[in-house]
């Protein structure tokens, strides 16, 4: 069998997480700078089932088998071998490259799923439909993240920005007028699972206060959806700082991130939120093309590891 690569992109969350866990509206985009590459070659002379693992963004080399079986590549594995009804899959090297930092909200478990699972399907000749590899990926997301909404890999999965509401609604975001975004990294690992139980654990003592609380996020995303038609970036980034106060009150801002936001907000952005899981990880800044700049050099003073520009082009039709 031939060679095969497939990559995956890595996502940003620009409203609505946290929230979408509980069926409220959230916004995603894909991201193209950062991605996950995922390459199988075969190995014909090898035993039957016998499948070599190199994946950099878990430090780990040697055969597949040799990972516990909660682990997702693994677990990824079973899926589609279950999927397609197989015993073994053909004997194998796995290389798998991600160049989306771990824990920092951008989406580097969703996008192993998706290209891993990818990859695998078209190794086996069978390339599946997006909304299969998603379900898939959904599965291995579990693993993860406990209970996620499937946010992050349905933007991932179908590579392009999303209106999503768990369980109900995927609606492919109509774009009039481009938005800019500066996305910094605090270098604090955030773990999304740890955030999402937190925040349930929350909800238990205090379901009415935190269902409010969601609610309103919800209502920003909806406004935020509208406001990108109407092509009102000003209103999006007033907007963004609302949602990024409510995420504060659910407490999964750190002081980190709550810096990067403020110094995002003095150095001329229009709006900033920390953006994924939080209690580490990225935040977010929409700039306007002119002030980009600016805002990455400031962010970059004001003790983020990295950072990087990016922008949402208008879709067609939009
Ligand atoms: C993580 O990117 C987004 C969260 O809302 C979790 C989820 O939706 O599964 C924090």
């Amino acid at each position: 069998m031939p060679a095969i690569s497939v990559s995956a992109p890595g996502k940003m969350i620009l409203c609505g997480e946290h929230a979408v866990v509980y069926r409220q509206p959230a916004i995603a985009i894909p991201l193209q700078q950062i991605k996950t590459s995922t390459r199988i070659f075969a190995h014909p002379t090898a035993p039957q089932g016998e499948i070599h693992l190199v994946a950099d963004a878990i430090g780990f080399e040697g055969s597949l088998f040799d990972l516990d079986e909660s682990n997702p590549i693994r677990a990824a594995l079973s899926l589609v071998k279950a999927y397609f009804s197989i015993a073994h899959f053909p004997a194998c090297e796995i290389r798998i490259h991600s160049t989306i930092p771990i824990a920092s909200g951008l989406g580097s478990s969703a996008s192993v799923s998706v290209s891993l699972i990818s990859a695998l399907c078209e190794f086996l000749g069978h390339p599946l439909p997006v909304h299969e590899i998603n379900q898939l990926a959904f599965e291995v997301e579990k693993l993860h993240h406990g209970n996620p909404s499937g946010v992050d890999n349905t933007v991932i999965a179908y590579n392009q920005p999303v209106y999503f509401i768990r369980d109900e609604l995927l609606e492919f975001l109509q774009v009039t007028a481009p938005l800019h975004f500066v996305v910094a990294n605090t270098g604090i690992p955030g773990s999304t699972a740890e955030a999402v139980a937190n925040v349930r654990q929350n909800w238990q003592k205090d379901p009415l206060k935190l269902e409010g609380t969601f609610n309103q996020i919800g209502e920003i995303s909806a406004k935020i959806r509208s406001q990108i038609q109407a092509a009102n970036a000003s209103a999006i980034g007033t907007l963004m700082n609302e949602n990024h106060a409510l995420l504060q009150t659910l407490q999964v801002s750190c002081p980190e991130l709550d810096n990067l936001v403020n110094a995002a907000r003095t150095a001329g952005a229009l709006g900033a939120k920390l953006s994924g899981g939080g209690l580490g990880g990225n935040m977010i800044a929409l700039v306007q093309p002119e002030t980009g700049l600016g805002v990455m050099q400031t962010l970059l003073q004001a003790g983020a590891l990295s950072a990087f520009e990016t922008t949402l082009a208008r879709t067609k039709g939009g």
